[in-house]
């Protein structure tokens, strides 16, 4: 078994197999994008990690796979949800596709023959029924105390509406998460920055509030700059991150170091 609460650096697929079955609560993550970025040239491979990381999630475990298609001769090549795809062929649920917009990313150039690409793939995959949901109330209700009847189209067309809920101060959000990206944006840590493609703080905290509870398990096998270790920490999770290339693991490290400081200080 790994060592918890670290980050790990090295082959994710190899270090997976050193992890016993069953034992990750929630893995959120973010793999290459096709061949977007480098990263110090190092490989892998996802159908060892898919298998892997079916291997090590318990059930009711999710996976909150973040990801984009690269760009070739114009048009996208698909590979984010042939992934999608596969996870479901290996027997896990596709849960719920989400989306990441940036609410930043709206630069529009008329040479790319099409409208500005502004979001990402969230799949959430699951291994059976989620054991964890818990939704992020923070969409304001117009329409508070109002008894509102819900309405349901039927198959055979009609509708069904023999339900009523009264509504509350606030409901949970939908299934299209905004953050600004982008450097300067995604996180208030500047050492971050030395990687060149993180996602937002606050996407890694959502999804690990949403999907685990205090003290559960979070693995992000392509860890990066450390964001969903430094989420899970700072949610009161238990966390592995694994990463291939030395320079990131020790980014890694400091920001979880720094956010140790940052809480003995207070
Ligand atoms: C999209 S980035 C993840 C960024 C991360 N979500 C963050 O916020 O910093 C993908 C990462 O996967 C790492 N990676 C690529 N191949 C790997 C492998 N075989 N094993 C482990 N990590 C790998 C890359 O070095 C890169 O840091």
């Amino acid at each position: 078994m790994l060592e918890l609460d670290k980050i790990h650096c090295g082959d994710n697929c190899d270090l997976l197999g050193q992890l016993p079955r069953e034992c990750i609560d929630l893995v959120v993550t973010s793999p290459p994008y096709d061949d977007l970025r480098t990263y110090g040239g190092h490989s892998w491979d996802f159908f060892g990690v898919a298998w892997q990381l079916k291997r090590v999630l318990k059930p009711g475990g999710v996976i909150v796979w973040v990801v984009a298609d690269a760009t070739k001769d114009g048009s996208e090549t698909g590979s984010s949800m042939e992934q999608a795809l596969h996870f479901k062929r290996l027997g896990l649920n596709l849960h719920d596709t989400m989306i990441y917009e940036k609410s930043k990313a709206h630069v529009f150039d008329p040479r790319q023959h099409r409208y500005k690409h502004t979001a990402e793939f969230m799949f959430v995959v699951s291994k059976g029924k989620p054991r964890v949901f818990n939704p992020i109330m923070d969409l304001p209700v117009v329409n508070s105390g109002v008894v509102h009847k819900v309405r349901q189209r039927l198959p055979d067309g009609s509708i069904r509406s023999d339900r009523t809920v009264t509504l509350g101060d606030w409901q949970a959000r939908g299934a299209v998460w905004v953050y600004e990206g982008g450097v300067g944006h995604s996180t208030k840590d500047a050492i971050a920055f030395e990687h060149p493609a993180i996602f937002p703080d606050a996407l890694a905290s959502d999804h690990i509030a949403t999907w685990s509870n205090p003290g559960d398990l979070v693995l992000d096998p392509f860890s990066g700059s450390g964001t969903t270790a430094k989420a899970a920490k700072e949610l009161g999770r238990r966390f592995l991150g694994l990463e291939i290339n030395p320079e990131y693991c020790a980014i890694a490290e400091r920001r979880i170091a720094q956010e140790t400081l940052e809480l003995e200080a207070v």
